[in-house]
């Protein structure tokens, strides 16, 4: 007798515990390895891991920090980004990528974002001024930004680009990887992200050997290989364990990314059909784009009626950002005037995107939408 495949009865946002079962064996086998040796600050899982994410990404390099906010903010100062600086960012985004412009110094200018819901080059062209020193791509939901356009940008006017690859990790334009295309580019192995560890990490990737250096003294109290202090710097180490977890979960998330791009497949599939609907850019429709669907962001004119609908039946959304991009964060006095971003605000949520939804869970979503439009 064919097995009956379960019949889902809600499905939550996200499971923490499932996406570990997924790997649990190796993953305790690699963690048990660091904690017999007591080997916990800058020892050799981590290299072990720079290295494989510099060869995955196609970077030269590749520095293991504490979290996203901190790679970003070290990204910045290596750079040379500092007081008396502007940098161009998109509002929808982490309050993080603003607030690592602001710990390096420098004040970010908040512009739109397009219809794919990543920085529109035009807006940052119009918000170019003499004190404009670098443009921060995000790397959003998963999906690169164009960034022929943005590099164009660059060069005329002789900025630099630190990209924030937060959500980036694997997705590629024009068949280059996130973390690729600027200066610097900062990374997040928060537990949710497609590339996850049991707590907070990051990564740094840079091309240049002595940006390389710098941003290794930057993370490690400035001190260099002999031990000496030789600048000022941060206490910021991607630690030694989190790296052994993260080297394992690399192995696996080539497969992972397939499994995301399957369930976008899915849900374009099912869902394309209902006009008050936005989807974002599916998997297959665009030859520049690879994207690994760190997030499934919809919009919806019903959002809210829709949202309701779905947690009476057991279906986990979230609002990025808790609903509030970074210009509409009244206590960091950032307020600008961005209709289209607000727009957005009004429309979107994220629908439940990661590797423990089983195919019948992905149809119970759908279907529960389907029945909110009564089709
Ligand atoms: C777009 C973006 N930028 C920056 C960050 C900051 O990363 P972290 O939480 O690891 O500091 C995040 C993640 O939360 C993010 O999503």
């Amino acid at each position: 007798m064919a097995m009956q495949a379960p019949i889902s009865t809600s499905v939550p946002f996200f499971r923490y515990p499932h996406v570990f079962a997924q790997q649990r064996d190796d993953i305790l086998a690699a963690m048990l390895r660091v904690l017999d040796r007591g080997a916990f600050i800058l020892q050799g899982e981590l290299t072990e891991f720079e290295v494989q994410l510099a060869e995955y990404i196609g970077a030269r390099h590749a520095i293991g920090v504490a979290n996203g906010t901190d790679a970003l903010t070290i990204a910045l100062r290596a750079v040379g980004v500092g007081a008396g600086d502007e940098v161009i960012l998109p509002s929808h985004t982490y309050v993080a990528s603003a607030a690592s412009v602001h710990f390096a110094g420098a004040v970010p200018v908040l512009v739109e974002c397009g219809p794919d819901h990543l920085i529109d080059p035009a807006a940052v062209e119009a918000a170019i001024t003499s004190r404009t020193r670098a443009i921060m791509p995000v790397q959003l939901n998963g999906r690169t930004c164009a960034m022929d356009d943005l590099q164009r940008i660059a060069d005329r006017h002789g900025l630099v680009i630190v990209e924030d690859a937060a959500q980036g990790l694997g997705s590629r334009y024009k068949g280059r990887q996130a973390g690729t295309f600027g200066a610097a580019a900062g990374f997040s192995f928060y537990p949710a992200k497609v590339l996850g560890c049991f707590g907070d990490g990051g990564a740094v990737t840079v091309g240049d050997e002595d940006l390389a250096a710098r941003i290794r003294l930057l993370r490690d109290h400035g001190r260099n290989e002999a031990g000496e202090m030789v600048t000022w710097g941060l206490n910021s180490r991607l630690d030694t364990l989190q790296a052994a977890v993260l080297s394992v979960k690399l192995r696996a998330f080539d497969g992972e990314v397939e499994r995301r791009r399957q369930i976008a497949r899915s849900y374009r599939e099912r869902l394309q059909d209902l006009e008050d609907l936005t989807l974002p850019p599916g998997p297959d429709g665009d030859a520049d784009h690879f994207d690994v669907y760190q997030n499934y962001e919809i919009e919806a004119g019903r959002r809210e009626a829709l949202r309701a609908h779905l947690t009476v039946r057991g279906v986990g959304t979230v609002i990025q950002w808790a609903g509030s991009p970074v210009h509409q964060i009244a206590a960091l006095g950032l307020e600008a005037k961005l209709p289209r971003t607000d727009r957005i605000f009004q429309r979107c949520f994220l629908l439940p995107m990661n590797t423990s939804l089983a195919d019948d869970e992905v149809a119970f979503v759908t279907d529960a939408i389907r029945e909110f439009y009564g089709r």
